[in-house]
């Protein structure tokens, strides 16, 4: 069964009244397979879960559609409603940046590389609105996808620097069974890019096979990537990166500890981001 609020008013008598654990999955709905994973986990590993639903203007960019991000209200809260007893939150951008906002949260150097310089102001719209969630639903666990590894990491830095008394659990991307990683965005890939997007996943995975039979340069394994994915006419590289797990600074020489490669790669006017682990 669902609940829905919409008001924080509403969010925070609802929070009130709550006991036990609060599994916590914060998103911007259109949602897919990759998302209810965090919310059966959330279900799983808590007393109650909560999920919002809010496409947050203060994470695009000026270049970026907000007006066609992807929205299917009706068709989210039937998918959320099949799993179980969930709180859904939909606030508006009213409610969440009310007139004369002007505090936001920033987190620092994590926030530069990858994703950050591609996408200036990014991080900041996710950490405040974040920020501002978590106030109001007060989890014990937020659920995050490893698709948006950098995103996660941001998060993590944030919750600790902020003192929130909430753990940060990041999930194993969910893919489609060519491979190609979950995700709002690939609703907007015609079938010709459709078809050529899991080449990500598949430079990727050739990746992967380098790295455990010893490749241990990020200049090799990148480039190897890259090549890959030139061979696919649709696909137009932004960024193949190799960047340490824990600073997200990049590496370019030997890998001597934990590393992750991510990339962000247009099909047309639709931009995919993936990432794979490595040691
Ligand atoms: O990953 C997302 O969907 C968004 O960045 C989030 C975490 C819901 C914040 O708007």
């Amino acid at each position: 069964m669902l609940k829905i609020l919409y008001t924080h008013a509403e969010m925070f008598a609802a929070r009130a009244a709550m006991q036990g654990t609060i599994g916590f999955v914060p998103t911007m709905g259109f949602l897919h397979q990759g998302h209810l994973s965090l919310v059966r986990k959330a279900l799983d590993e808590n007393d109650h879960a909560i999920v919002s639903i809010f496409v947050n203007p203060t994470q695009f960019g000026p270049a970026e559609d907000l007006s066609k991000y992807p929205r299917d209200l009706e068709r989210d809260l039937a998918m959320i409603s099949e799993l179980g007893n969930v709180l859904v939150w939909i606030p508006d951008a009213k409610e969440m940046y009310p007139d004369n906002f002007q505090t936001w949260v920033e987190v620092e150097s994590l926030t530069k590389p990858l994703e950050g310089e591609m996408r200036p102001g990014h991080f900041r719209g996710v950490t405040t609105v974040v920020a501002k969630l978590f106030n109001a639903v007060q989890p014990s666990k937020a659920y995050f996808g490893q698709k948006d590894f950098q995103q996660a990491a941001v998060i993590g830095q944030m919750a600790r620097d902020l003192s929130y008394p909430t753990k940060i659990v990041v999930c194993p991307t969910m893919r489609e069974a060519d491979g190609l990683a979950m995700s709002s965005r690939n609703s907007y890939l015609n079938p010709q890019e459709r078809a050529a997007a899991p080449v990500l996943w598949q430079a990727l995975q050739a990746a992967v096979e380098a790295y455990a039979k010893g490749e241990r340069d990020a200049r090799v394994l990148v480039s190897d990537i890259e090549n890959r994915i030139n061979h696919e006419p649709l696909a137009k590289i932004q960024y193949v990166r190799c960047s340490d797990a824990l600073t997200l600074a990049d590496v370019e020489g030997d890998l001597r500890g934990p590393a992750v490669i991510s990339l962000a790669v247009f099909f047309g006017a639709t931009r995919l981001i993936d990432n794979i682990s490595l040691g």
